[in-house]
């Protein structure tokens, strides 16, 4: 079984990226811990990062099928990133919203995502722990599934 991890624009420079809000872990720190959290269960993961929306939305086109569960953090995507919503929504399996900061104490502009209603669950501000959590919980949100 595969776990697609997805992240959005602004994400492939985590570690440098306003570290005071986002935090001094790499996209690559994170990716370790959530195969390490599936790795029992003889999960892998797919990480995939990209800047644009439409790159995002190929990859959730190209892997509908051959996994078994997304965690998406689409960055600022989740405030107007429509065609992202819409990919989702034709993605079959269970998927988690993440986001690494509580986006609701922070600007207003953050406080609604578009992606958020069609997700199986969203975790905000436990920083990278959010990853692990929704990678946990997919293990049985799509775990007996297939
Ligand atoms: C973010 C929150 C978004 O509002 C912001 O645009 C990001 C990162 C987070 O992980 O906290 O790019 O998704």
């Amino acid at each position: 079984n595969t776990l697609l991890l997805l992240n959005g624009p602004n994400l492939g420079i985590l570690g440098r990226r306003e570290p005071e809000i986002y935090g001094t872990d790499t996209l690559a720190d994170i990716e370790k811990a959530v195969a390490a959290e599936v790795s029992d269960a003889g999960w892998e993961v797919l990480s995939l990062q990209h800047d644009s929306e439409g790159d995002l939305v190929r990859d959730i086109h190209r892997h509908h099928s051959d996994t078994v569960g997304a965690i998406v953090n689409p960055g600022a995507l989740m405030i107007a990133g429509w065609s992202l919503r819409d990919a989702l929504a034709a993605y079959p399996r269970p998927w988690i919203e993440v986001h690494l900061s509580n986006v609701w104490a922070r600007e207003r502009f953050r406080h609604e995502s578009v992606i958020a209603p069609l997700a199986s669950g969203v975790v905000a501000g436990l920083g990278p722990m959010g990853y692990r959590l929704a990678a946990a919980a997919l293990l049985e949100l799509a775990g007996g599934e297939r």
